[in-house]
């Protein structure tokens, strides 16, 4: 466990910006070192400048609360301090959820060493999806994601995304008390939270992923929500008149079922940041985000397109990689290559992980070799 050095002031400061290319986001800002759990931080919700950066956190008291909640002189309501106040149950003792938020699930998930998630959105009664663009979808104001992390069957943390002016969206995390009655926001993240070793990710790394897609939400979206799974799916917007350009049906991904899954697979996992609109793209023009257009073959797709026998141009690839993909040969390839990295610069992806996913990396080394 380490104490987290997180910039509570930074973190509503990168709203307005897509591309905050830090690996740990923010800048400036006093460090407030260790404090515990809210501690400042929860001002600035809607605020028009996030407040200015580098005002709080007496540095190194480990942990005086909120020694700043100060920020957010735009105005606008305060971030909620509790779960229960956000708006995803209307009634949160009972896990009852408030009218509006429907369950959903994603095609393929984001792996974060073994955590187990659930899913909700909240898209406001009456307001379109911005389907215009296909695969970046914009949501109405007032959206609001949420996605609950149980570890060894504790609940440990719900996340929540809610968009609260065109450009704007708050991003936090609650950790769960350990009554499971409530959870606090904790806009600094958390080391090894409740007891397990899964991290809470502060809200500057909320928008080192999040960030670098256009409008942030990256499951609710034309291929994650193509699938025949239980919750909302795109067939539901479909019928349900939910979106401004709706497709004729579900996408399905091509090639055969190992292959899908390695394609999904690298559009969960890497697309994030190997996509159109993140500034990654303009250090490595690669884009494993596939394109609802480009799913006729897997060669048609933006994954292979970009990765096979396309040379490395990223400073330090890994030992041994001669391309992103060599057809056929995972030893030489850097996708693979760089998933077995942990700890290095060269790993990927770069964070929320600490271990190597065999399975992930599995599917990627038979993708390879199937090529
Ligand atoms: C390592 C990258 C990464 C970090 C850090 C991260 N997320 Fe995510 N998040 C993802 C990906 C990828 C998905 C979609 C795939 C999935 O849910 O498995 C996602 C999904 C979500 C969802 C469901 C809605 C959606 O966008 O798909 C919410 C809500 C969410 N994240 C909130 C947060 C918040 C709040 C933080 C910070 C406290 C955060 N995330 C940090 C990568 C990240
Ligand atoms: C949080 C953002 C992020 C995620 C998620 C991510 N990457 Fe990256 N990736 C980067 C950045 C930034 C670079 C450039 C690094 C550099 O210059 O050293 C990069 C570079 C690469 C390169 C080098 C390409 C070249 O041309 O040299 C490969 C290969 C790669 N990533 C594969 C992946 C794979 C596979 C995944 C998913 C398992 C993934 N990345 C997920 C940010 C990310």
């Amino acid at each position: 466990m380490r104490l987290t050095l997180a910039l509570p002031f930074a973190l509503f400061a990168f709203a307005c910006s897509s591309d905050d290319d830090s690996p740990k986001g923010g800048t400036g800002g006093g460090a407030g070192a260790g404090g515990s759990a809210a501690s400042g931080g929860q001002a600035g919700y809607g605020g028009s400048s996030g407040g200015a950066a580098g005002s709080g956190g007496a540095a190194g008291s480990g942990g005086a609360a909120g020694s700043g909640g100060a920020a957010g002189s735009g105005g606008g309501s305060s971030v909620p301090t509790l779960l229960s106040e956000t708006g995803l149950y209307s009634d949160i003792a009972s896990e009852t959820l408030a009218p509006g938020v429907e369950f959903y699930q994603p095609a393929h998930v984001l792996w974060t060493d073994d955590a187990s998630k659930k899913r909700w959105a909240l898209v406001p009664t009456g307001a379109q999806i911005d389907t215009s663009d296909m695969d970046y979808w914009v949501y109405p104001v007032g959206t609001k994601f949420f996605k609950e992390f149980s570890r060894d069957g504790t609940r440990v943390e719900t996340r929540m995304l809610h968009k609260t002016a065109t450009d704007k969206w708050v991003m936090i995390a609650y950790q769960w008390n350990t009554d499971q009655k409530d959870a606090v926001a904790v806009p600094n993240g958390v080391q090894n939270a409740s007891g397990t070793p899964h991290d809470i990710p502060s809200t500057a790394d909320c928008d080192t992923c999040h960030g670098k897609m256009t409008d942030r939400g990256l499951s609710f979206t034309a291929i994650q929500l193509s699938h025949g799974l239980t919750g909302t799916k795109l067939s539901d917007l479909i019928a349900q008149n939910r979106l401004t350009h709706p497709p004729a049906g579900h996408f399905t991904l091509p090639g055969t079922a190992a292959q899908q899954a390695a394609l999904g697979y690298m559009h969960a996992n890497c697309g994030t940041c190997h996509n159109d609109y993140s500034f990654v793209f303009s250090l490595v023009d690669m884009r494993l985000w596939l394109g609802t257009a480009s799913l006729s073959t897997v060669a048609d797709t933006f994954t292979t397109k970009t990765t096979v026998n396309k040379p490395l141009t990223a400073a330090g690839a890994s030992a041994g990689a001669t391309a992103r993909i060599v057809p056929g040969d995972s030893s030489t390839s850097d996708v693979f290559l760089r998933m077995n990295e942990r700890g290095t610069a060269r790993q990927m992806p770069p964070l929320g992980t600490e271990d190597v996913h065999a399975d992930g990396s599995a599917l990627i080394k038979a993708f390879i070799e199937s090529l």
